[in-house]
């Protein structure tokens, strides 16, 4: 499907659900609200902010948004045609069930987003699992400058089961595999998985190579910008670990580490799909398109947040996030030392944009944390409810 009809149809779709629900509620808070079901994640979304996220789009953000894509993508439309247990999609029960997906090889890391959504979910029973998972992904991502706002729809009934294993991508399968699983797991088109890979844009590995903490996916890993299409396509010269490759990577164009300022780790799947004939295209496309890249994920996200669930008996309840922060005021560049000489590009119907350089006459590095802190604050709670620091 071309990026504009599916532009059209996810706006025909927001139309059509905004209509059903124009009358308005006073909730027992003093919120007004499209629809008594929103009532309960107004203070669900203070909280998040206050004690969770600290309004800072930083690893806990980063975490959940990534938590919003492992719970929803645990359905198969193949083990369903096949009489089996096909998993509920987007239906909370990596937290409903929050030892058993976790272990699951693809899930490596996921463990801190559930902890800590596990918690809220304790002072929030109102909300269901499932919904936790999505509202606090789509709050999250307000806290990123140049993140749309994704459509948040309440109502989703706790997951009964966990979701089957095997059926979260990882960076190692090949582009075929990649794009089938996705297609399988909620009739996902390739511009519609490369449109979610915008995410990757606020993204950073800690257990790609294990040595290292947070290697970011792009330069700007606290700003939801497109670098990160970009950068994924200058030509790899190095890996940001002594250690070389490990599974699942492959060289990155910025692979300078110093101390906990670690160069950028570039992930196999992303390098595969930015030159793949069936998503190169789409890929160049985002480039320096702030705002063809926010449209695609907006309406891309409203499609992943409700694998498997029942949309017509889900409410609207967008009004409750917080306004977006807009994208920072600055084309997409060229990191300092590159230039379009170190594309290589793969799209060949369309030239590629001009860009500009970054100064500097040596590579530089990314920085650790937001606004140059030297400590960046990260939220972390144990399954038992212990709270610690970590600033990982
Ligand atoms: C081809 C599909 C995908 C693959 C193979 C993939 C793989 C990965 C891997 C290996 C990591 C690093 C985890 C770590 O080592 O800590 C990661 C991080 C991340 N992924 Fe993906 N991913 C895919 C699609 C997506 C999608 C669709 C989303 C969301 C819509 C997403 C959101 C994120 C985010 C936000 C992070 C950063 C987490 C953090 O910084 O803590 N990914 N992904
Ligand atoms: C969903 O399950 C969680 C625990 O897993 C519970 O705290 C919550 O009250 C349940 N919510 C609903 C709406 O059933
Ligand atoms: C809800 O629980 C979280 C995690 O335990 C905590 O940080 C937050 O302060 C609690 N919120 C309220 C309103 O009690
Ligand atoms: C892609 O991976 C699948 C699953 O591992 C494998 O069966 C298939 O042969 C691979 N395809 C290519 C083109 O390498």
């Amino acid at each position: 499907m071309s990026f504009r009809s599916l532009a059209t149809l996810s706006a025909l779709a927001i139309t059509a659900v905004n209509a059903a629900n124009f009358r308005r509620v006073t909730c027992p808070d003093g919120n007004i609200a499209s629809h008594a079901a929103c009532c309960p994640f107004f203070s669900l979304r203070d909280d998040l902010q206050a004690n969770l996220f600290q309004g800072q789009c930083g690893e806990d953000v980063h975490e959940v948004v990534r938590l919003t894509f492992h719970d929803a993508i645990t359905f198969s439309e193949q083990l369903q045609r096949e009489g089996q247990f096909a998993g509920g999609g987007a239906d909370g029960s990596v937290l409903v069930f929050p030892t058993v997906e976790a272990n699951f090889p693809a899930n490596l890391g996921i463990s801190d987003s559930i902890d800590n959504l596990v918690q809220f979910l304790k002072n929030h029973t109102d909300v269901s699992a499932a919904d936790m998972v999505q509202f606090a992904g789509a709050v999250g991502l307000t806290n990123c400058p140049g993140a749309p706002q994704i459509q948040f729809l309440a109502g989703r009934p706790n997951a009964t089961a966990p979701g089957p294993i095997g059926l979260i991508p990882e960076p190692q399968d090949n582009v075929t595999s990649i794009l089938a699983r996705f297609a399988d797991g909620g009739g996902f088109t390739p511009d519609e998985v490369i449109a979610l890979l915008s995410s990757h844009t606020i993204a950073r590995a800690d257990h790609v190579d294990p040595t290292l903490d947070a290697a970011p996916f792009d330069s700007t890993p606290f700003t939801f910008d497109t670098q990160i299409f970009l950068e994924v396509l200058l030509k790899g010269v190095g890996f940001p670990g002594a250690d070389g490759a490990n599974v699942g990577e492959v060289e990155s164009p910025l692979p300078l580490t110093s101390g906990t300022d670690v160069g950028e780790l570039r992930l196999q799947s992303d390098f595969a799909l930015a030159r793949d004939p069936r998503t190169a295209c789409i890929w160049q496309g985002f480039v320096n398109e702030q705002e063809k890249m926010m449209a695609a994920f907006k309406a891309a996200m409203a499609k992943l947040a409700v694998v498997a669930q029942d949309v017509n008996s889900l409410v609207d309840c967008t009004d409750v996030l917080p306004p977006p922060l807009p994208p920072k005021a600055k084309p997409a560049t060229f990191p300092a030392t590159k230039t379009r000489a170190d594309i290589q590009q793969a799209c060949l119907a369309s030239p590629f944009p001009n860009l500009a350089t970054d100064p500097g006459a040596v590579e530089t590095l990314i920085p650790h944390c937001q606004d140059g802190d030297m400590e960046c604050a990260t939220v972390q709670f144990t399954l038992s409810g212990e709270m610690e620091g970590d600033d990982s």
